[in-house]
């Protein structure tokens, strides 16, 4: 009894993240030396490291998963109005690498068993227009991204894979971030992996290497030439600090990925039996959950909204977060005169409205997991 009460006083994040004692070697070693910039041995190894992990050749480390995906579609050199296929629901990153370069967003709806974008409606819009498709890979399973990469093959549509959130994560036992022309990864805190703030883009092919590597660095000129710049890019560089976290995070991933996992398939045996909620399960045909976070879905006549449960869960301290709101509905893209054709994306509607996640974070205790579950499952059952 005194457990539970104590537990109940005590704040529960939806995120804690998990260091280790090798971040704090490889920090201290860059604090001792002076390497603290982008400069400094760290930053390739991390790359190295991270593209061998990945099955991949080339790694271009950058300072936000958003900043990835900005480099990656620019590297592309696509022209004004082509068109870029991407899901609804999703964080904003994934328009935002679309509008930013003047390229025409297309939307497609969401699958409501996976959460990930709808891959039928994928390949029905794809039209001459169309130049690239993000792969957006959401929550714990990949994109059942099969069909989807052998049209993008035959009509020479360019993929990136966003893999932000499946660090890790298989399809068919091959690693996610590994099947896109490019593929992009963060590093923030909530991530498998993290470097504070960061990203990551992996590819194999050396040109579009060398032109990510160009723009993360301001397209610095060469020679005697440096200040005079090749094009316009950004300084999306990562420190030698951030990387040297990488480095100490990467070593772990194993023990991080199972711990995930195990997260997992504890909510999922407190709550598979509540049938007022949706909750994902540990496997599809093609990959096992990696639970990047727990998310929870209300079926439809509960009689209560998402709104009503979050708020009664952080009653009893537990924070949750809700689930993206999709790009259709976003206000700022309403005043630039985006998507305001009246298209329908109703599953992404339903997610953004009737979904949320449980804490999730590698250090979330056991017992934090049990007890929000089960206070979960209590509110669900009318017990308190
Ligand atoms: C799928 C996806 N892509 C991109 C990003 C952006 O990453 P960052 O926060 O590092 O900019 C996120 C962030 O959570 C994400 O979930």
């Amino acid at each position: 009894m005194k457990r539970k009460l104590r537990l109940k006083n005590k704040f529960i994040p939806v995120n804690i993240p998990k260091l280790f004692n090798q971040e704090k070697i490889n920090v201290k070693k860059c604090l001792d030396t002076g390497w603290i910039s982008s400069e400094g041995e760290y930053v390739k190894k991390f790359e190295d490291s991270f593209s061998k992990y990945n099955k991949r050749i080339y790694g271009v480390a950058v300072s936000s998963g958003t900043g990835a995906l900005e480099i990656a579609m620019k590297s592309l050199n696509l022209k004004k109005n082509d068109e870029v296929i991407i899901p609804s629901f999703s964080i904003i990153s994934t328009a935002l690498c679309v509008i930013k370069l003047g390229l025409k967003p297309i939307l497609v709806d969401s699958n409501l068993d996976t959460w990930n974008m709808d891959t039928d409606q994928v390949i029905k819009k794809i039209s001459k227009k169309t130049k690239a498709i993000v792969i957006t890979h959401i929550y714990g399973f990949p994109v059942d991204m099969k069909k989807i990469l052998r049209i993008a093959k035959r009509k020479n549509i360019k993929i990136i894979e966003d893999a932000a959130e499946m660090i890790g994560q298989t399809y068919f036992k091959k690693k996610c971030g590994s099947f896109g022309d490019l593929s992009t990864f963060s590093f923030y805190a909530n991530k498998h992996i993290t470097t504070g703030e960061g990203g990551m883009i992996l590819t194999n092919n050396k040109k579009l290497y060398d032109k990510c590597r160009s723009l993360r660095n301001l397209c610095f000129g060469t020679g005697t030439h440096r200040f005079n710049h090749n094009d316009i890019g950004w300084n999306y560089r990562m420190t030698n600090l951030q990387a040297a976290m990488g480095c100490g995070q990467l070593k772990n991933i194993t023990r991080i990925i199972n711990r995930k996992r195990e997260i997992g398939k504890r909510y999922i045996s407190i709550l598979s039996r509540c049938n007022k909620i949706y909750i994902q399960p540990d496997k599809l045909k093609y990959s096992k959950n990696i639970f990047w976070v727990f998310g929870i879905l209300l079926k439809r006549n509960t009689g209560f909204t998402r709104d009503w449960l979050v708020k009664k869960l952080l009653k009893s301290n537990i924070q949750t977060r809700n689930f993206f709101y999709p790009m259709h509905k976003q206000k700022i893209f309403h005043k630039m005169k985006l998507f305001l054709k009246k298209k329908k994306f109703p599953n992404a509607d339903y997610l953004s409205q009737n979904g949320f996640y449980l804490p999730s974070g590698l250090g979330t205790s056991n017992k934090e997991i049990d007890f929000v579950a089960k206070t979960l499952k209590n509110i669900l059952e009318n017990k308190i």
